[in-house]
């Protein structure tokens, strides 16, 4: 049978996208999550009025919070800083909490622990939380003749990706998909897992 949608069974997801990669990972972590007995709340804090409305919400009546964020120029957004800055000064002990990035440098499969180490680590080390699960996925990036990145970010966005990934010799122009959906389907799963198991 399966267990009431309780309070205790309430999920937060909160995300912050800037071109929509990582809003399509956590609406795929929600679709995922929607099959089980939880309840799922979804929130893009780049948005104005989704991050208002964030902030008008009372923490404590979730039992798990997942943090989601884009990485650009090494950092999370604004806004998701300062949801983590609330989270930190709220008592959340009992919460579970999960972390994942999308990210240029995780496009390499061989350099994902150098992602969670170069950009989750050292930017949730001011707050005070406790995350159970963190993961970098690969990104997206837009480098069409329609991308809405201007000549100058598209030039050192290439010069990076090429240095992260030695099989590619050329960047084309196109628009690179490195998500690994598998990889954001185990994640899915042991985040299932943990919250089960509170
Ligand atoms: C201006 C800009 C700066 C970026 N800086 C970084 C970076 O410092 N490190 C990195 O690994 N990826 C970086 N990226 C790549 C993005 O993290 C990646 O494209 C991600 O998929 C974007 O997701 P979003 O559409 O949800 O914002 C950058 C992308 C842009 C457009």
């Amino acid at each position: 049978m399966s267990k009431d949608k309780l309070n205790e069974n309430k999920v937060l997801i909160a995300y912050s996208s800037r071109a929509g990669c990582t809003e399509e990972v956590a609406l795929k972590i929600k679709e995922k999550l929607d099959t089980s007995s939880f309840e799922i709340k979804i929130f893009n804090v780049s948005d104005k009025d989704q991050f208002k409305s964030l902030n008008k919400q009372d923490i404590n009546q979730y039992s798990s919070i997942l943090l989601g964020s884009s990485i650009i120029k090494g950092k999370f957004h604004k806004n998701l800083n300062k949801f983590l800055k609330k989270l930190d000064s709220s008592s959340i002990k009992d919460k579970k909490l999960g972390f994942f990035i999308c990210c240029m440098k995780a496009c390499n499969p061989e350099k994902i622990d150098e992602a969670k180490n170069e950009y989750i680590i050292p930017n949730l080390e001011d707050y005070n939380l406790d995350f159970s699960i963190v993961d970098a996925f690969g990104g997206k990036l837009d480098f069409s003749p329609t991308s809405s990145m201007n000549s100058m970010i598209q030039k050192i966005l290439k010069k990076i990706m090429l240095k992260d990934n030695l099989d590619l010799k050329e960047i084309e122009s196109k628009v690179y998909d490195f998500r690994d959906w598998q990889q954001i389907d185990n994640f899915t799963s042991s985040w299932l897992n943990i919250i089960s198991n509170m």
